[in-house]
């Protein structure tokens, strides 16, 4: 049996597999963000320890931990999690949606160093402008750094022992020279870090450490289990989705939005704000679209009108054309394609007729065509999707998925009941590591049921994407 781990934004989530890799036990426990100024988003390193406690100790009563025979993990990427010489967090971890940093990012971004060699747009949810925020604002706490982790790679250190990262999360640093797969010396002295102070690195399939014996008995698992790098969630979720093959790839529709595309090289084009990232299996890298608010618009949006998200979109009949209502789902800046963390999102076209039912469906066209956006920008760098798996909490909606089929112009695959998100996929990579097997293992789930695009609304979402572009441009500087 193989465990794998997700450290997400809201909750650590732990899944056991089989040898067939089924799922045989799991078991989630919630975490939760503060947000002590405007932009900011943190969380306490010792909370993700106490999670990890808790879902371990929920397996081990399931009595599913014996047979484990390797260790994955997985996690919300980007966070700087900030150790003195004592391995101690100095201060909560600045996480991947805290836009605080966004003067320092455009800084670095401006150096054509950074660009050139981590192959993306340094923005202010990325690592290094955070260090470079410590720096600025809390000095005395950036002299003491000794070691910088990515959130998940904290949870390895409290499991191992060892400063370890991978390199699908090491690409989301700006720090790294993502072609070359290695730490790059020159951008981390341009934040004022040594190589020194940075993790060693893995792949995402090789074993990064051993559990440790404490831990071992504590939980009853075996001792001396092998820990994977594991990736970060996104290239966590591609393996798990099968995405690891040039031309597969998925849309999450979670907190944020991700629209990924396996690729067969590096294809870096930091100028389309793409994500280009190493994948979590060796050689391999990935491109994707961030949107920053996909379920987080819907339940905003939810909670403005006084009703779940659930129930709003289960009042929509069947796809309709879209309605003179815009919505912008800009609620905390965007990424691709805006590179813009000041940008807020709006409402427009709003008339006498637009009731409840008319909003919800601008909130939904909202955030697709945000997505659409991000398919524009992969396809200008050279990257197509031929088959795309929807996945997250969004998808349980059939009317969100027959509005993204049609706005992507493209067949929504819908796997099994099941779970194939990032713990599985950290699983399968403990699978891999313990094994000493590869990519072949990472097939795509089996299909539930596809969602067709609506060919004979393609040109009315066409029309209703050229508005939402004309009313992205009218915003800009204005919110
Ligand atoms: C990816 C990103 C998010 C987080 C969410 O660049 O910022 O998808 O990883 O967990």
């Amino acid at each position: 049996m193989y465990l794998g781990i997700d450290l997400g934004t809201s909750g650590v989530k732990a899944l056991v597999i089989g040898e067939g890799q089924e799922p045989v036990a799991e078991a989630s426990a919630p975490l939760s963000v503060s947000r002590p100024d405007a932009g900011w988003s943190e969380q306490d390193p010792g909370d993700w320890i106490a999670a990890t406690e808790r879902v371990l100790a929920a397996l081990a009563g399931q009595g599913a931990l014996a047979g484990v025979r390797g260790i994955g993990l997985s996690g919300q990427m980007h966070g700087a999690t900030l150790l003195g010489a004592d391995d101690r967090p100095l201060r909560p971890c600045i996480l991947w949606n805290d836009t605080r940093a966004h003067s320092e990012a455009a800084a670095m971004d401006a150096d054509p160093r950074f660009r050139a060699v981590s192959g993306n747009i340094v923005f202010p949810g990325f690592t290094a402008p955070k260090l470079a925020w410590v720096r600025a604002h809390e000095p005395e706490t950036f002299d003491k750094v000794a070691m910088v982790l990515l959130p998940k790679d904290y949870v390895r250190l409290w499991l191992t022992g060892e400063h370890v990262a991978e390199m699908s999360d090491a690409a989301g640093t700006s720090w790294l020279d993502t072609g070359a797969r290695a730490w790059d010396p020159g951008l981390l002295e341009a934040t004022g870090l040594t190589v020194g102070q940075m993790p060693r690195l893995v792949e995402g399939s090789a074993v990064s450490g051993t559990l440790r014996d404490g831990l071992a008995d504590r939980f009853g698992l075996p001792r001396g289990t092998p820990v994977a790098g594991g990736g970060g969630d996104n290239a966590a979720t591609g393996v798990g989705m099968g995405a690891v093959v040039a031309g597969r790839g998925f849309v999450s529709l979670g907190t944020s939005g991700v629209l990924f595309a396996a690729n067969d090289g590096y294809r870096p084009d930091p100028g389309t704000a793409v994500h280009t990232f190493c994948h979590a299996l060796p050689g391999t890298w990935h491109q994707m679209g961030v949107i920053l608010a996909a379920t987080d618009a819907l339940n905003w949006y939810a909670g403005l009108v006084g009703a779940d998200a659930a129930t709003l979109t289960a009042e929509l009949g069947t796809l309709e054309a879209p309605g003179r209502t815009l919505f912008l789902p800009y609620l905390g800046g965007e990424r691709t394609p805006l590179n813009d963390a000041s940008i807020r999102g709006a409402f427009l076209g709003l008339g006498h007729a637009t009731d409840r039912a008319a909003a919800t469906r601008a909130v939904l066209e909202g955030v697709a065509f945000a997505l659409r956006d991000c398919r524009d920008a992969l396809a200008a760098t050279g990257t197509a999707i031929e088959d795309l798996t929807a996945t997250g909490g969004g998808a349980r909606s059939d009317y969100w998925l027959s509005v993204i089929a049609t706005a992507l112009e493209c067949t929504l695959i819908l796997p099994r009941a099941g779970d194939f998100g990032a713990a599985f996929g950290a699983a399968r990579l403990g699978l891999m590591a313990a094994e000493g097997v590869g990519a072949e293992i990472a097939r795509p789930p089996p299909t539930a049921r596809v969602i067709e695009p609506d060919r004979g609304l393609a040109e009315a979402f066409t029309e209703a994407h050229g508005r939402y572009r004309a009313a992205q441009s009218a915003i800009s500087g204005l919110t």
